[in-house]
């Protein structure tokens, strides 16, 4: 049985993950600080798989806490998720994203090099190709100029990442980048879970959905696109955790020292469009007004799937409407998310 190493495990992108994983028959071994997710998510996980989990509560930038990971398991990959990913959070306290999400993807890979450990999946960001307008983005499209420093630490990651492989031949490293995560897993038992006021739209709307924020602000509807607000490639999580397991896969199989994969559904949605998918699948109105555009924001921004159909034989599977009731499930059976 191969072990995967899952850093961030417990946190929205990584727990879906473990959950596919253990469904593949990998055994998963999670690594989490606790830092912005909450221990019911093991139990929760617990609950959905039947499995209880190997878990660490250590920080991914302490290597002798997270030696003991690597002493105490037989890890044959890893996924690294654990870093700090609030875009807004990340221009107030750059430094704090800098050395955090580099330190930590660097202690994983020196530690990977210590004990052997061949397969890396690092959870990289479309936030890389920046600015750029020249859609849908292909994984050839030319790295841009990120907008904030969280966008920044996935674009050094990136480059580090590539640098470490192509010094150590017996390391293999596939960089996941992922459009606009949203959605639930169809138990309702774990989903997005953010601390204070979401900066996401689709946690947004869901609470505005349930009653625990008044309205949502649309930020600008005078973009040049087809209903003037923003479109966005949005990716039931699910979907996106099957791409890793089909990632961990791709990694056992290919010569590659690097390769690189969008995460996508290959199909842009407006906010207008999200608003009226969620309205569908919590059956009212979701209070909502528009205002100034949002600094940072491009107008249009979404993958192409070519690459990975081909190459990692993935597809995303959910549309916009199963993205919604998965959402909604989650918020009506936890309106005030997770105790901590
Ligand atoms: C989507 C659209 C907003 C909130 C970010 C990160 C990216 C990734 C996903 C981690 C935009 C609009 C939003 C609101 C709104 N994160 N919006 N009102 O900015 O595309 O991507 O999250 O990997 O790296 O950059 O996602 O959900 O914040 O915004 O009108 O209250 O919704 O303007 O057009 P974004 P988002």
């Amino acid at each position: 049985m191969s072990t995967v190493l899952v850093t961030g495990g417990n946190g929205y992108i990584g727990s879906h993950t473990v959950i596919a994983l253990h469904e593949s028959g990998y055994e998963v071994v999670i690594a989490d600080n606790l830092s912005n997710s909450k221990l019911e998510v093991q139990r929760r996980l617990e609950k959905i798989t039947g499995k209880s989990f190997k878990f660490y509560n250590v920080d991914c930038c302490d290597k002798e806490a997270l030696r003991q990971v690597f002493e105490e398991n037989k890890i044959d990959s890893v996924i690294h998720f654990a870093g700090l990913k609030a875009v807004g959070e990340s221009v107030r306290i750059p430094l704090d994203y800098y050395r955090n999400n580099i330190m930590s993807a660097i202690t994983v890979a020196e530690l990977m090099k210590e004990y052997g450990v061949g397969k890396l999946v690092f959870s990289s960001s479309a936030t890389v190709y920046g600015m750029s307008e020249d859609v849908p983005f292909t994984e050839e499209s030319p790295l841009g100029v990120c907008t904030n420093p969280y966008g920044w630490t996935k674009w050094m990651i990136e480059q580090i990442l590539r640098d470490f492989a192509s010094a150590n031949p017996e390391i293999k490293v596939c960089l996941l980048r992922y459009f606009n995560p949203v959605g639930a897993h169809e138990s309702g038992l774990i989903g997005e879970d953010p601390r204070g006021i979401p900066n996401n739209l689709f946690p947004y709307i869901s609470k505005v959905a349930g009653g625990t924020l008044e309205c949502l602000t649309v930020f600008g509807d005078d973009y040049n696109t087809p209903d003037g607000t923003c479109l966005r490639d949005y990716i039931h999580v699910c979907d996106l955790a099957d791409g890793h397991v089909k990632a961990i896969e791709y990694l056992a199989k290919t010569e590659e020292n690097v390769c690189v994969f969008n995460l996508g559904t290959g199909k842009g949605t407006s906010v207008k469009e999200a608003i009226a998918a969620f309205e569908k699948a919590c059956g009212h109105e979701i209070k909502h007004v528009f205002g100034a555009r949002r600094p940072g924001d491009i107008p249009v921004c979404y993958a192409s799937t070519e690459k990975a159909e081909r190459e990692l034989g993935f597809k995303a599977r959910f549309g916009i409407d199963e993205m919604c009731s998965s959402c909604w499930k989650w918020q009506t059976m936890n309106p005030d998310g997770l105790a901590d």
